[in-house]
């Protein structure tokens, strides 16, 4: 049993140390502004793409207090491509409630850091540890798949009893002593376990740390941890996205109601079926109008089917045009706003079909 005699927290701190990730840029800080926004990046984004965002984030904003003071539009348009968009809109609200409620300082305790807009239990706990050495436990879903299988835990998480007690082994787990050395590396350690040897598929338990007395290693099926009894179902949903130019060239966007898809960001113009996009078009227009092949654009819980359908307008069919709060972009403009991922993938390939 080799390394089971060694306390859980001990062998993730001393594997971190030798096989974890190192060199990342938010791991170089332990000013909260910055740990937050990598946190927040992080959550449903991968590293790489994140390595990309985060100093151009930061460059722009580089406190707390400018990322307050910007306009929704501008963490929008540098938020944009990260995906779910509610996620910027609550980074901008959390920055002003740190500035409101906390002079500018974020709170120094986890219990502080929940309370703020995006900021969930186990990313306040990652704060918290990260910058303060508070002795507090994360639990994201890769820390949940990990913890699952060393416990051999087969509840089903989305029952929240299930949950609350997968929390209170999580908290028996950490080091009894809490310092500003021990709890970061543990944090991330428990983190880079989870991303790079306890893999949803194929973990690699020959060089885990925890290998010695985890209970889904010596069932010898790991990847059946964690168990889902409730499954959701994938939906499909089909949206018409009406692409017109006017007389110039320019692009009619038209920006989403909140709450609802891609709520605050500039979007082409959105029908739930052919015919509703098709009426507002001027009836001249309409037999010119050139529908495009469907793309799918696929989202946690759903597959966007998304059809889009070109029209160019001349002044006249720009009067008998029917869109609400419809405004013309340039190339320039458009690229600078907040769009949906894919409809600026779409717009992207407008271009280069053109030349
Ligand atoms: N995912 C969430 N937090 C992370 C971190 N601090 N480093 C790497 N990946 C992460
Ligand atoms: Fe995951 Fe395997 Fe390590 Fe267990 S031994 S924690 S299943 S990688």
């Amino acid at each position: 049993m080799k390394g089971a005699g060694k306390a859980f927290s001990d062998r993730i701190i001393v594997w971190q140390g030798s096989h974890g990730r190192h060199g990342l840029p938010w791991q170089a800080t332990r000013d909260p502004y910055r740990v937050w926004l990598s946190e927040i990046m992080l959550q449903q984004t991968q590293v790489s793409t994140v390595l990309d965002y985060y100093p151009r984030f930061l460059a722009q904003f580089a406190d707390v207090a400018a990322l307050a003071a910007a306009s929704e539009n501008e963490v929008m348009a540098l938020w944009s491509g990260l995906g779910y968009y509610s996620r910027a809109r609550n980074l901008h609200r959390c920055a002003q409630e740190v500035v409101s409620r906390f002079g500018g300082q974020f709170p120094s305790s986890a219990e502080l850091l929940q309370s703020l807009p995006g900021i969930g239990r186990s990313t306040a706990a990652a704060i918290a540890a990260f910058c303060f050495g508070e002795r507090a436990a994360i639990l994201d879903g890769n820390v949940k798949r990990v913890l699952t299988r060393y416990l051999g835990i087969a509840d089903d998480l989305a029952v929240s009893a299930n949950e609350r007690a997968l929390w209170l082994r999580a908290e028996e787990l950490l080091p009894e002593a809490s310092t500003h050395q021990t709890m970061p590396i543990y944090t991330q350690g428990l983190m880079d376990l989870g991303a790079t040897v306890c893999t949803l598929r194929r973990p690699v338990c020959l060089v885990c740390p925890l290998s010695a007395d985890c209970v889904a290693a010596h069932e010898g099926k790991p990847e059946r941890y964690p168990v889902k009894t409730r499954r959701v179902k994938r939906s499909r949903m089909d949206l018409w996205l009406l692409h017109v130019l006017d007389p110039e060239g320019r692009v009619g966007l038209a920006q989403r109601p909140a709450p609802g898809i891609w709520a605050g960001l500039h979007c082409l113009p959105v029908s739930a079926s052919l015919e509703e996009l098709m009426s507002q078009l001027p009836l001249a227009v309409q037999g010119h109008a050139i529908e495009h092949t469907p793309f799918v654009h696929v989202l946690t819980h759903r597959d966007l089917h998304l059809h889009v359908v070109t029209a160019h307008l001349d002044s006249a069919a720009l009067d008998g045009l029917s869109v609400e709060a419809i405004e013309w972009f340039d190339e320039r403009q458009w690229q600078a706003k907040g769009l949906p991922a894919p409809v600026r993938r779409f717009l992207e390939g407008s271009l280069v079909e053109r030349v």
